[in-house]
């Protein structure tokens, strides 16, 4: 079985987890900025990955762009969050996202990072704006992702990557569950 996986990833959460869907898998991982599309018809199985910024899922325009012509290969979505797993966050996000041809495609959740000081200029002035919007609350109004948002301090880093992650996803491969 061929596969790969491409990954559109900032800071480099949903890259490590491209890495690890590769290292179990022996499929190949590439960018999605150097990938060549035309060449997805040759693989099996496509992995596709992306972070996530302000609920969208980076990348998911082009592989909607694409889907036509992968329609009978095996696909599989995972993105990649600062959020803890919540049911009601994540069918959102897939809801928002999977839609206009991609809907009913597997999506998985990883979780990754959160690191202000590691941002461009543009992300960190957009996070720092929303953590002040997001303080007016009360704590227990906070959505999840406004909570894991709110639990890292200016200059620490919140780093929930886990290789776990990418079982339900290596086994969706395998088929062993869709
Ligand atoms: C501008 C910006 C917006 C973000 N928006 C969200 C969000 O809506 N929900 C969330 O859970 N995490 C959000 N995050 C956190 C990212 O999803 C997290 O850092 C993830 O690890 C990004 O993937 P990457 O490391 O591959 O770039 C945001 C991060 C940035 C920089």
């Amino acid at each position: 079985m061929s596969g790969i996986v491409i990954y559109k990833s900032k800071y480099g959460a949903t890259k490590k987890y491209a890495e690890w869907i590769s290292e179990a898998t022996g499929f190949e991982c590439v960018a999605l900025d150097k990938a060549d599309m035309k060449s997805l018809s040759g693989y099996d199985t496509i992995v596709f990955g992306g972070g996530v910024y302000a609920s969208g899922i980076a990348g998911i325009n082009v592989l909607r762009k694409n889907i036509e012509k992968i329609r009978d290969k095996k696909i599989i979505c995972y993105c990649c969050a600062a959020s803890p797993y919540d049911e009601k966050f994540f069918s959102e996000l897939v809801k928002q996202n999977l839609k206009d041809g991609l809907e009913g495609l597997p999506c998985f959740y990883c979780r990754g990072t959160f690191d202000l000081q590691g941002m461009s200029f543009t992300d960190k002035t957009l996070c720092k704006m929303l953590r002040k919007a997001v303080a007016k609350k009360s704590p227990d109004e906070y959505e999840v992702w406004e909570a894991a948002l709110m639990s890292v301090g200016e200059n620490e880093k919140g780093d929930w990557t886990d290789r776990s992650y990418i079982d339900p996803i290596l086994k969706c491969i395998s088929g062993a569950a869709e």
